[in-house]
């Protein structure tokens, strides 16, 4: 290359220097989506080379660069993060929006609303849950960074700890959903005796007031556990 050229591609780079502040995040985003995963080391080396020497010469995962986007990994995504928010989604709209109102409904609209939703939403939640935990596992190993995926990262790798923390995240919220929350509604709404005070009037006997302060309970620490992984998931996107 020529002095002139040299120069001149010098200066076309000074004037895009916006695109040097942008590119790095998009190298790190990006190889989740591509079917070869650099390690966080990697990501950090080509944004450390990027910003000393200007643009890659070719965007990850296009063509130019060899690397095709792999299509297996992104439908296991896709489905991974739209069961998800049927997952998260529900536990938010029961806590926030159903609950609430229910608690404000005369007792027998409550009864009778509760006993249809009850097993239709236990039923909804376990295939939810066992398919986001199912293509999470895949997602993270036979189609991702950790073996027998890639095996660009280890378990031992911080990604790999996220990825091991979110399992036992994902189990204890199933253990509480169907477990705590799904059974003590079915009993709370389902028994009978429970329900007296909603045609003769007066307060909720105490079995009721024990089998609804259990299901405000159990509904609080799934929330949290939700929260925190959802946490996880973002931070292995940026490889943690
Ligand atoms: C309620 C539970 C879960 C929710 C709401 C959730 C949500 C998400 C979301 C929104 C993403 C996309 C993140 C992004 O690209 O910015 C994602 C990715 C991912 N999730 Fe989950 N997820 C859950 C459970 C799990 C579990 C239990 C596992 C593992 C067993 C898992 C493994 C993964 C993996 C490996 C990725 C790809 C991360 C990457 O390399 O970029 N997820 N999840």
């Amino acid at each position: 290359m020529g002095a002139l050229q040299r120069e001149s591609a010098r200066s076309a780079w000074a004037v895009r220097p916006s695109l040097v502040a942008v590119r790095p995040s998009l190298v790190a985003v990006r190889p989740s989506l591509v079917a070869v995963r650099p390690s966080p080391g990697v990501a950090a080396r080509a944004q450390r080379t990027m910003s000393e020497s200007g643009p890659p010469a070719a965007r990850p995962g296009s063509e130019e660069d060899g690397r095709t986007m792999d299509w297996v990994q992104f439908a296991a995504q896709w489905l991974h993060v739209i069961f998800a928010i049927f997952w998260f989604g529900s536990a938010l709209y029961l806590d926030f929006i159903l609950m609430p109102v229910l608690q404000k409904v005369p007792p027998s609209s409550a009864r009778d609303v509760g006993r249809r939703i009850v097993p239709r939403m236990a039923m909804a939640m376990r295939i939810a849950g066992t398919l986001v935990i199912i293509l999470g596992l895949l997602r993270g190993t036979v189609w991702g960074p950790l073996p027998p995926g890639d095996g660009s990262l280890s378990f031992g790798s911080d990604y790999g700890i996220t990825w091991s923390i979110s399992i036992l995240l994902a189990l204890a919220i199933f253990a509480i959903g169907d477990g705590v929350i799904g059974r003590t509604a079915a009993r709370l709404y389902n028994d009978d005796g429970l329900w007296g005070f909603a045609t003769a009037g007066g307060p909720p006997p105490a079995g009721f007031v024990a089998l609804a302060g259990r299901l405000r309970m159990a509904s609080i620490t799934q929330l949290v556990l939700f929260v925190a992984i959802f946490t996880c998931m973002i931070l292995m996107r940026f490889g943690l």
